[in-house]
């Protein structure tokens, strides 16, 4: 177990944003977190990682070396790519971070500044900085939301990868059911606001081997869909 939650409630004023939200995070596990808009992933994932206090409740962590890719990129300005990949792990040999760079495709733009990237590339240079901090646990916020189809399978590919060879923690905030079905070990549905936790569906098969065609995977999305049908009705 990295990290245990225990009847998590937070409220901004009277605005209900999480309720009574338990969960734990094994070790090597992906966990995936599906949920409306607004109804309170990106507060919970700040409470996991200790920015922000629950007003009720209890998070329990065994490490603090936790990556997060928040849900707006937050590069640094003054740095380039290359300089923004490089500094949170600064012992990466340079090969390595251009190496990273090409795999994210960001090749030619190592001394590019952020606002002369689109908003894409600014995400794949947060997931890049991310892959190269070696954390024991890793929060990503919607991290593939400004990607095309084809980069977003391939940016999934590449996260399977990373987290084979680190074998660390992953809670994986997503709007699109086919991202947590490739990725998801396990796969959270959150109600509406005030979240509290609808159904969380376990996924056995090894990521690698995951087809979306598939039986099991397709009977899983249909079940997802009917929940949020039914959460919204
Ligand atoms: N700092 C804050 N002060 C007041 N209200 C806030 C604050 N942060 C979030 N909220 C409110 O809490 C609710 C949940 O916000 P949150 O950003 O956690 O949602 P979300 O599920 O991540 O949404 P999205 O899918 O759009 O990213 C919203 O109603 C939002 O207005
Ligand atoms: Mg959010």
């Amino acid at each position: 177990m990295i990290v245990k939650l225990e009847n998590i409630y937070k409220s901004y004023g009277s605005v209900d944003v999480l309720k009574d939200i338990s969960l734990n995070i094994e070790k090597d596990e992906i966990l995936c977190i599906l949920g409306p808009s607004g109804c309170g992933k990106s507060t919970l994932l700040n409470i996991i990682s200790g920015l922000l206090q629950s007003d009720v409740g209890s998070v329990n962590r065994i490490t603090d070396r936790i990556g997060y890719v928040f849900q707006e990129d937050r590069l640094l300005p003054w740095k380039t790519v290359y300089e923004n990949i490089k500094f949170v792990e600064d012992k990466t040999p340079q090969k390595d971070v251009y190496k990273l760079i090409a795999d994210i495709g960001l090749e030619g733009f190592e001394n590019c500044f952020p606002h002369e990237l689109s908003g894409g590339m600014r995400q794949r240079c947060s997931i890049a900085r991310a892959f190269n901090y070696h954390s024991e646990f890793l929060l990503m916020d919607e991290p593939f939301k400004s990607l095309d189809y084809t980069l977003r399978i391939k940016m999934i590919g590449q996260l399977i990868k990373v987290w084979e060879k680190t074998s660390n923690s992953i809670i994986f905030v997503t709007h699109e059911i086919d991202e947590a079905l490739l990725l998801g070990n396990k796969v959270i549905v959150l109600t509406n606001r005030p979240a509290q936790i609808a159904k969380t569906f376990e996924i056995k098969i090894k990521q690698s081997e995951r087809k979306l065609s598939s039986k099991n995977l397709t009977e899983i999305r249909n079940e997802i869909i009917g929940l949020m049908i039914e959460l919204n009705s």
